[in-house]
């Protein structure tokens, strides 16, 4: 098993299949001991935080499977802490695409002399490159079309399977009186035809989650959704 690339939360290994194994660390993005999914730094090390985030990205990405929604899930070992998965090419060098419900986040930062804080947002999506010298920019559809990253096909695809994955999430976190504000996601292409699918993982460290107005701590979310 060779180890393919050390990132802040999880670490790659090449298998001898070929697929990937992800190995959930207990590393979460934030600063100052806060926890914040936006964050491109490590802020905090909970014990026990890599074993959630893999047992609510297995459950997410199961009930995706079940509804048709492409992705590189193959298998979870919670014990180990490890999902295998299928290889996939990157956009460029990576992107994040967000799903907004609510005005928070870097969003209000940007745009807060034209919104309030907490206003809704109608699933409203956007693109930012995996670019931690740069602080992740934004990028829009012309410029991510123009500099070969994506076509505007393939950013059509990817921002309706974006709402579409985004609205499952939701639904499924309202079941538990639990309100999704934003939350973001990773694409790539997988397989001989390169179909555009859903990577990474999908958990606390990757959206903001209210309950009763009080922001939802990654661990907690596990809890209220799995237990
Ligand atoms: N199926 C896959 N094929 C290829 N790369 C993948 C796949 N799934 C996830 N990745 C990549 O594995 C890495 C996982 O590392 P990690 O989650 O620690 O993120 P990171 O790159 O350090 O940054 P960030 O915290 O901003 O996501 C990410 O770079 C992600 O793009
Ligand atoms: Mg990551």
């Amino acid at each position: 098993m060779e180890l393919i690339y050390t990132g802040k939360t999880k670490n790659v290994y090449r298998l001898e299949d070929g697929n990937y194994l992800l190995k959930f660390k207990d590393d979460v993005t934030g600063e100052d001991g806060v926890f914040d999914p936006g964050s491109n730094v490590v802020g905090l090390t909970i014990e026990g935080a890599g074993k959630a985030e893999l047992r609510l990205t297995k459950y997410f990405f199961e009930i995706l499977k079940e509804q048709g929604i492409p992705t590189h899930y193959v298998e979870a070992d919670i014990d180990n802490v490890t999902m295998t998965v299928k290889p996939a090419t990157l956009f460029g060098k990576g992107l994040e695409i967000i799903c907004r419900y609510r005005a928070v986040g870097s969003f209000f930062r940007r745009y807060g002399d034209y919104c309030e804080e907490g206003q809704p947002l109608d699933a409203f999506v956007e693109v930012t490159l995996k670019d931690d010298a740069r602080e992740d920019p934004p990028i829009t559809e012309d410029a991510l079309d123009m500099l070969g990253i994506l076509t505007h096909e393939e950013y059509a695809v990817l921002k309706e399977l974006t709402r579409k994955i985004a609205l499952i999430i939701k639904t499924e976190l309202a079941k538990k009186d639990i309100e999704l504000y934003d939350i973001k996601f990773e694409f790539g292409r997988v397989g001989p035809d390169r179909q555009i699918t859903l990577i990474d993982e999908i958990s606390g460290g990757n959206m903001r989650a209210f309950k009763d107005g009080r922001h939802i701590q990654p661990l907690e979310l596990e809890k209220l959704i799995l237990d």
